[in-house]
């Protein structure tokens, strides 16, 4: 029996393509723009496997236009992208990066509210100006994060390690969670659960740590921007739709949140024209950003297409069920 074969959507990093290359036949996507939803049709039609980033949309006509294809391996934790419905109808399994984007994903959601309170993209834009006359006692004067209120939506692994970081800030520790967390988990990170309407309406920072499903998608909208303090910020590093854009634009204008700090947009690449404004800080959805965790995700992705291809269960399946139906 010759290997598998695979598509993947990017070339991915050196650690990836050695576990990937010993099991596998694999056709590595290669030039820098992304490949349209026709080129992956055209490439993953003969292939057993398919490993993709979160910009590629993994539905159920893909998965029929493609049915040899036994894994979807998403380089990502979140899978919105994907239909794992459709994958476990078909018998294809679907597996994420779950955990080793955890602390990297919190230091990020962190530097961005240390940005937007401190208006550091602001100073730093007016230091590179040449505009500068000196030290002035007024001068870019933000907003202290020690000592705040911080309300964490969405207590899973990255929303815990955002709150951990809390404790250097002394900073009062507020959570909501579909599910509340175990007492030990609330002692540790010293953190108290509120109803999402008490968050907003006691909360200096709103930062958002919840995946995008059918629940979360608009969880943030107008009557909740009108819930929140005059002076608070909203960061997101979850995913962009569960902020309605149109309903931020509309309450940084009329003055009813003071900022956000936005890694993530509802149409990406598109953004908003309403949110550039100083008071906005925006990322191009780079929270996993480090060259060590980027890596580290590839190679997740990549052990468990091995992992198939080799007889053995995949680490980080989001479908176990679909292997039974295979
Ligand atoms: C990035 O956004 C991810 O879901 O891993």
């Amino acid at each position: 029996m010759g290997k598998a074969k695979v598509f993947s959507t990017h070339p991915l990093f050196e650690e990836a393509r050695a576990i990937l290359d010993a099991d596998c036949e694999v056709e590595y996507w290669a030039r820098p723009e992304r490949p349209t939803s026709q080129e992956v049709f055209q490439r993953v039609k003969d292939k057993e496997g398919l490993i993709c980033l979160l910009t590629d949309r993994v539905g159920d006509d893909l998965l029929r236009a493609a049915p040899k294809l036994r894994i979807v391996a998403n380089v990502a934790v979140g899978y919105d992208n994907v239909d794992v419905a459709s994958c476990t109808k078909r018998g294809v399994v679907a597996t994420n990066t779950p955990g080793v984007l955890d602390e990297t994903t919190a230091d990020f959601a962190w530097a961005l509210m240390m940005a937007i309170s401190r208006r550091l993209v602001e100073g730093d834009a007016y230091a590179r100006s040449g505009n500068w006359k000196g030290w002035n006692l007024d001068q870019f004067c933000g907003t202290d994060v020690w000592g705040k209120t911080l309300g964490i939506i969405g207590l899973g692994r990255i929303g815990r390690a955002f709150a951990r970081r809390a404790a250097g800030f002394k900073m009062h520790v507020l959570y909501n969670s579909t599910k509340r967390a175990p007492e030990e988990i609330e002692r540790e990170l010293n953190a108290e659960y509120r109803d999402l309407n008490a968050l907003l309406a006691e909360s200096d920072f709103v930062s958002l740590h919840v995946p995008l499903n059918s629940e979360t998608r608009g969880l943030l909208d107008a009557p909740k921007f009108f819930r929140m303090k005059p002076t608070a910020f909203v960061i997101n590093t979850a995913r962009g739709p569960v902020i309605d854009e149109a309903a931020l634009v509309h309450a940084l204008e009329a003055g009813k949140i003071a900022g956000a700090a936005l890694d993530v947009f509802e149409q990406e690449p598109f953004i908003h024209p309403g949110l550039k404004r100083p008071n906005v800080v925006m990322a191009p959805h780079m929270g996993s950003a480090s060259v060590e965790t980027r890596s580290k995700m590839a190679a997740m992705a990549a052990h468990n297409v091995a992992a198939l291809f080799r007889g053995q269960r995949p680490p980080n399946m989001l479908n176990p069920e679909a292997l039974q139906s295979a």
